[in-house]
């Protein structure tokens, strides 16, 4: 027995954030009966509708690295009509959504897929994800700043985990410099909120690394579906599927 909003996500139909809200908001019966607290149990034997149509618990499971431009919201829908990345997969019927998120102006690597288990194990802080990025910035970055970057920054919501940092490029006549960044903690804007608080906004941001993946053969704008040893190997990375991370 598992909780239904873990089943919801497992069958890929909303994520458990999403299915928790689904619940209190009386969508989702169980048997045909309105299930609206967060507690109540149910196996694959069961009936679970949303909205009067029943999910599939044994839905395949899918997985897609996107190579995400700007101008997108890492959501599956939006309120006010924007692009959202879903709308990068048109040919995908299941229902993806995004590991994690990348800004609006932030380019590059994103995983989409209908496994909250795996979603979920690697959203989780305790498993130390890497995510490499590249962000050219503004001015010179001096050795200090570099050193800052590495060793913890402190921003409103607390002192950042070490990273990796290494200059890459300095263009002296544009004066902008590019810095590959290496984190595994997942903030609201923490790339940028970081180079900030050291002093370099930055124009451009790209993800092109997560978790050992990488965007090779997958132009902008465009997707690939991971092959089974990927998927393999990023449920080791996540730890034993069906565990609970709550
Ligand atoms: N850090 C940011 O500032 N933005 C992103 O999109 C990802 C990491």
């Amino acid at each position: 027995m598992e909780r239904i909003q873990k089943l919801i996500s497992r069958a890929g139909a909303a994520s458990r954030r999403e299915a928790e809200r689904m619940i209190l908001a009386g969508r989702v019966t169980l048997n045909g009966v309105a299930v609206t607290e967060l507690g109540v149990q149910a196996d694959a034997a069961d009936e679970i509708a949303i909205d009067g149509v029943a999910i599939n618990i044994n839905q395949a499971k899918r997985y897609f690295l996107l190579n995400k431009p700007k101008g997108y919201l890492s959501t599956v829908k939006d309120d006010r009509g924007r692009k959202t990345v879903v709308d990068l997969l048109p040919e995908v019927t299941e229902y993806i959504y995004p590991i994690g998120r990348l800004d609006y102006d932030t380019e590059g690597l994103l995983l989409l897929t209908n496994d909250g288990d795996l979603m979920n194990g690697l959203l989780h802080p305790r498993y130390e994800i890497n995510k490499i990025y590249l962000a050219k910035v503004y001015g010179k970055v001096q050795p200090d700043q570099l050193k800052v970057l590495r060793s913890g920054v402190n921003l409103e919501d607390g002192l950042t985990a070490p990273a990796a940092v290494r200059l890459m490029d300095y263009n002296e006549q544009a004066d902008w410099s590019k810095v590959k960044i290496t984190i595994h903690e997942g903030r609201n804007r923490q790339v940028r909120r970081m180079f900030a608080a050291v002093g370099h906004e930055v124009m451009a941001l790209k993800r092109i690394g997560f978790a050992g993946l990488t965007l090779t053969g997958v132009p902008r704008g465009n997707y690939r579906e991971l092959t089974v040893d990927e998927v393999a190997k990023l449920k080791e990375i996540a730890g034993k599927p069906g565990k609970q991370y709550e």
